[in-house]
């Protein structure tokens, strides 16, 4: 069912398809060069240069290439991904196929979150009808030699999974801990072949690309941050969703949008993210400002902000694979750290341990959990001073 979403690129319509025969008219280089031209960065939240990433994984020398689409979709307060499953799913596997054709990859993988188990009989539906088409298999719309196919696999609710070195792991069978980089996935990936990971999004995006261009994709955003983003929208606001705007609209723009009203603080980018307060609101969402996966988390002025703190912080304690030591046992510390300010035990020593403790976990984790499980703490100290007393030393 195709609702009425509107929005620049994402919920802009094509015809469902004409990006992959354009592509297969263009040719593998020129679908390369388009997708680095358009400066499009990975939607997943770290915000890789697709085009570099489809390019490494293009000229590895190997017989076998896969394909995955991360669709584990676990960062608190992120609901996109789920909407283009349900309601964009051939536009995303369309930007898996196109990918597959320019990377010469055979393989692919859509890594559905466990909880998405729902939108199954549906997905395998798209693609069963994709198979009758030749969209999928042998000869793909009669490109001799262009074999390629997708399967979907299930995760098992870890957050973790999330992060592409563990989703492999997962994928392979194994326990879902992140692996040391590099070696990168675009070279050593699923079952140790170069394999190019991208988000549903970055997917959803690519036959846009493809058929209007590099140039009119870069028409929309700015010019560090091209395109359009999705966000979800939830907590306090009479109008939660999920909307496509471009790169560079502002927090206060946003919060306009979406009717919020009384509004103390926005936390961009889920649990891992940034807690910005009302003097920041004209900062803009963007790669260069305010990078987010796509989550956005209103708090009104009833909220209090050090139980939003350390709610975040038990998630990722709940979460942490407990592989090194800066994320296994900072997590714990941060947390009762954070317990003394509410009960106005921390002195000012207490809040130098935590900026210390900090900085140890965003240096010394090996992934993006534990290097970012200290955002939203931080940033609720820098700039929510009168949320918390310190009790005298
Ligand atoms: C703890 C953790 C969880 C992550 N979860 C997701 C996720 O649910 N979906 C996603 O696309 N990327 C997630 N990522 C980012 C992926 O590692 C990877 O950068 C991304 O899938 C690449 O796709 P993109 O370049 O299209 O963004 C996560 C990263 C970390 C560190
Ligand atoms: S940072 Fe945390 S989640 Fe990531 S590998 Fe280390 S212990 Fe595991």
């Amino acid at each position: 069912m195709e609702k009425s979403r509107k929005g620049p690129i994402i919920f802009s319509t094509i015809k469902p398809f004409a990006g992959l025969k354009e592509s297969l008219k263009i040719g593998r280089s020129e679908v390369l060069d388009q997708v680095r031209n358009s400066n499009i960065r990975g939607r997943g939240g770290a915000g890789f240069p697709t085009g570099v990433k489809w390019n490494l994984t293009a000229t590895a020398t190997d017989n076998k290439k896969y394909v995955i689409c991360n669709a584990d979709e676990g960062e608190p307060g992120t609901f996109k991904d789920r909407v283009l499953l349900g309601e964009y799913a051939k536009l995303v596997f369309e930007g898996m196929v196109i990918c597959a054709f320019a990377v010469g990859a055979d393989e692919g993988i859509l890594y559905l979150r466990g909880e998405y188990i729902s939108f199954l009989p549906e997905l395998d539906k798209t693609l069963n009808q994709m198979r009758k088409d030749n969209l999928l298999g042998e000869n793909i719309l009669s490109k001799k030699g262009f074999n390629f196919d997708i399967k979907i696999r299930l995760g098992v609710g870890a957050y973790v999974c999330g992060e592409e070195t563990s989703l492999i792991e997962s994928l392979e069978g194994h326990r879902g801990e992140p692996r040391n980089k590099p070696p990168f996935p675009t070279n050593t990936g699923f079952n140790g072949h170069p394999t190019v990971i991208n988000n549903v999004e970055t997917f959803a995006a690519i036959a846009h690309v493809v058929l209007k261009g590099a140039t009119w994709f870069k028409s929309f955003g700015t010019d560090k941050s091209s395109g359009s983003k999705l966000i979800s929208v939830s907590g306090d606001c009479r109008k939660p969703g999920v909307y496509e705007i471009p790169f560079g609209t502002t927090l206060k723009k946003v919060l306009k949008m979406v009717d919020a009203k009384d509004t103390k603080a926005v936390q961009v980018g889920g649990a891992s993210g940034t807690c910005v307060s009302k003097k920041d609101f004209k900062r803009m969402i963007a790669f260069e400002d305010l990078s987010t996966g796509g989550s956005i988390i209103i708090f009104n002025q009833k909220r209090n902000l050090l139980d939003v703190a350390e709610n975040f912080l038990n998630f990722f304690a709940e979460e942490s694979c407990g592989q090194c030591t800066p994320c296994r046992e900072g997590i714990p510390v941060l947390i009762e750290k954070l317990k003394k300010i509410k009960n106005i035990k921390a002195t000012k020593g207490d809040i130098e341990d935590i900026f210390s403790l900090a900085e140890t976990m965003q240096l010394a984790s090996k992934c993006g959990l534990g290097q970012t499980a200290s955002d939203a703490l931080i940033s609720i100290l820098n700039s929510f001073k009168k949320e918390y007393t310190l009790a005298k030393s």
